[in-house]
């Protein structure tokens, strides 16, 4: 069992992030969790963007987040005082820069595109900060945290999960799956973490930036497409024997968990809808040495629910940022009178962001998955069961 909660507030002092099931013996350091924060605020691009293009103000002033490991790691003379998990929940705290959450003004004009309407009605209150406070992808520095551990569990298992952003504002990479399903993951990862919106063609890169420009300078924001690809997988993750059981299902809801995202496809997802049955199953063969392979892989390395070996190809679609310079018309809440929506700055376009919360939140899932195939309370005893699992698979 793997499960994991986040708390805290924008504005609150802190975010703090509970992950329970991690295996004991997993070596861990804070440095390691910093680094995928830094990742998700672009702190390692430098040059003309400091920073994802299309961040706002506020995000690269306060997003300069450290983590404090407050429970379940030890630093203990067997392990070089580096930190290693003992089983019990980690308990992470990411401190907020810019702690104002009493000092906010009081907001009365709801927001289209955001939780501020519903949220007030649904839990009564009468300050739309109550609402967006919570709402506000801030938030999701936590699943980052969480989602560093994840990884740093997966790469026991040589599990590695690298995202990327496929389309801003129309402005699109490729139209064909085909065309970087078979890309090198080494090749994506060093494009995608050298781009401002990390992309990975460098025409369509300029492109990107323009629009993002273009959309700043009339006020307006932008939305787009990642792909999250998942490679290094045993098969046989999930099941099909219940409804919550399929991975393809919990992938799913962990990318729409994300702020803004709207729309998540596995494999070929849409494009199946014009083709054939024939055209895209992939077809099933057999190696001594590979076991049994695919030549093709538009499943997206799931059937059924359960991993198949090939990689996990997701990819999802994120709104335009719901904040707007030029505000659409909205409702006083208290006058009812017609007017329009808070301005609250933030951000024009967060795809590149939302790609490392959603490496995240596969990371959590598949370790989730992980754990319930494996299990084991040490590190050790997990290896051994996925271990005695391969060499079955090559009987
Ligand atoms: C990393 C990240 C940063 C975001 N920053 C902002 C922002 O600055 N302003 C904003 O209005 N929405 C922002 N969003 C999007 C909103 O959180 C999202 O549109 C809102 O929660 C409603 O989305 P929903 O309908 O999917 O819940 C961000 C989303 C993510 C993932």
């Amino acid at each position: 069992m793997l499960r994991y909660y986040t708390a805290g507030e924008s504005h609150g002092k802190c975010l703090i992030a509970i992950l329970e099931g991690i295996p004991a013996g997993l070596r861990l350091s804070k440095e390691e969790i910093n680094k995928e924060l830094a990742r998700r605020q672009g702190a390692h691009l430098t040059g003309a963007y400091q920073g994802y293009a299309g961040r706002g103000e506020r995000m690269k002033r306060i997003e300069k987040d450290k983590v404090e490991i407050l429970a379940g790691i030890r630093k203990s003379v067997l392990t070089d005082r580096k930190g290693e998990t003992i089983g019990s929940p980690i308990c992470l705290m990411i401190k907020n820069k810019d702690w104002s959450i009493d000092n906010q003004p009081l907001r009365t004009r709801p927001r289209p595109g955001h939780a501020d309407l519903a949220g007030i009605l649904k839990y009564g209150r009468e300050d739309i900060s109550d609402i967006l406070e919570r709402a506000s992808a801030r938030e999701t520095a936590a699943r980052v945290a969480l989602g560093a551990v994840a990884k740093k569990l997966l790469q026991e298992f040589a599990i590695k999960i690298v995202s990327f952003t496929e389309e801003i504002g129309g402005i699109r990479i490729s139209e064909e799956f085909s065309s970087f399903q078979k890309f090198p993951l080494q090749k994506i990862l060093s494009l995608s973490e050298s781009s401002p919106v990390r992309t990975i063609n460098k025409t369509k890169e300029k492109l990107m930036l323009e629009k993002i420009k273009e959309a700043e300078k009339k006020g307006d924001t932008l939305g787009g497409i990642f792909v999250v690809i998942v490679d290094g997988l045993p098969v046989g993750l999930g099941s099909y024997t219940q409804w919550d059981l399929r991975l393809d299902g919990c992938l799913a809801q962990g990318l729409m968990s994300i702020p803004g995202v709207k729309g998540v496809e596995i494999g070929a997802g849409f494009t199946l809808s014009k083709k054939l049955g024939s055209e895209v199953h992939d077809e099933i063969f057999y190696d001594v040495k590979k076991g049994f392979y695919r030549g093709t892989n538009n499943a997206g390395g799931l059937e059924g629910g359960i991993t198949n070996g090939e990689r996990i190809i997701l990819r999802a679609v994120m709104k335009p940022i719901s904040s707007l310079k030029k505000p659409l018309h909205s409702v006083d809440i208290k006058t009812k009178k017609a007017t329009f929506a808070e301005i609250i700055r933030g951000d024009i376009c967060v795809v590149p962001v939302a790609g490392i919360v959603a490496e995240a939140m596969v990371a959590l899932e598949i370790a989730k998955a992980m754990k319930e195939k494996f299990a084991g309370d040490s590190l050790q005893e997990m290896k051994r069961n996925y271990l005695g699992y391969l060499s079955y698979l090559k009987r």
